[in-house]
């Protein structure tokens, strides 16, 4: 079975509780539900793991690890999108299928958070449909792997 790893960034370990009118109301592990249930409803064949940290090295090392353990990553890299060169690097140096996503669309606020070092580094961006957002990137990535 092929293995895909979602992976979530700074202060995502908060959601439900975090700015809901921006990010909304369900918390990461309903999101992570929706995703399990996506896959099996699309009957897609692999299967998904998470990760979630407040640590860009801890995010890089998982980026790392992915390329032996998993045959595409979907990642939302939160705050360190719009700071980590570390981040990118880690997503450049892995060759198996990437997409970033967004909860909020990025280009309808702060103008900080128009630019994310990490798209360069992946094969497609998702933003803006809230939970849904990781739900595309699962059909998009199906498509990939
Ligand atoms: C976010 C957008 C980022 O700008 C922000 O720092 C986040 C969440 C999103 O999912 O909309 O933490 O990645």
């Amino acid at each position: 079975m092929k293995k895909i790893k979602i992976i979530d960034g700074p202060n995502l370990n908060l959601l439900g509780k975090r700015e809901p009118e921006i990010y909304g109301s369900e918390t990461l592990k309903d999101i992570q539900a929706l995703v399990k249930s996506h896959i099996i409803n699309r009957k897609y064949e692999f299967e998904a793991s998470f990760f979630q940290s407040n640590s860009e090295g801890e995010i890089v090392d998982c980026i790392q690890n992915s390329n032996q353990s998993s045959n595409g990553i979907i990642i939302n890299a939160a705050g360190f999108s719009h700071t980590s060169v570390a981040v990118l690097d880690a997503l450049l140096a892995i060759q198996i299928p990437k997409i970033e996503v967004h909860l909020s669309n990025l280009f309808k606020r702060e103008d900080f958070r128009h630019h994310s070092f990490i798209s360069k580094g992946v094969n497609g961006v998702i933003c803006g449909f809230g939970s849904n957002s990781y739900l595309l990137a699962v059909d998009g990535i199906n498509k990939l792997i």
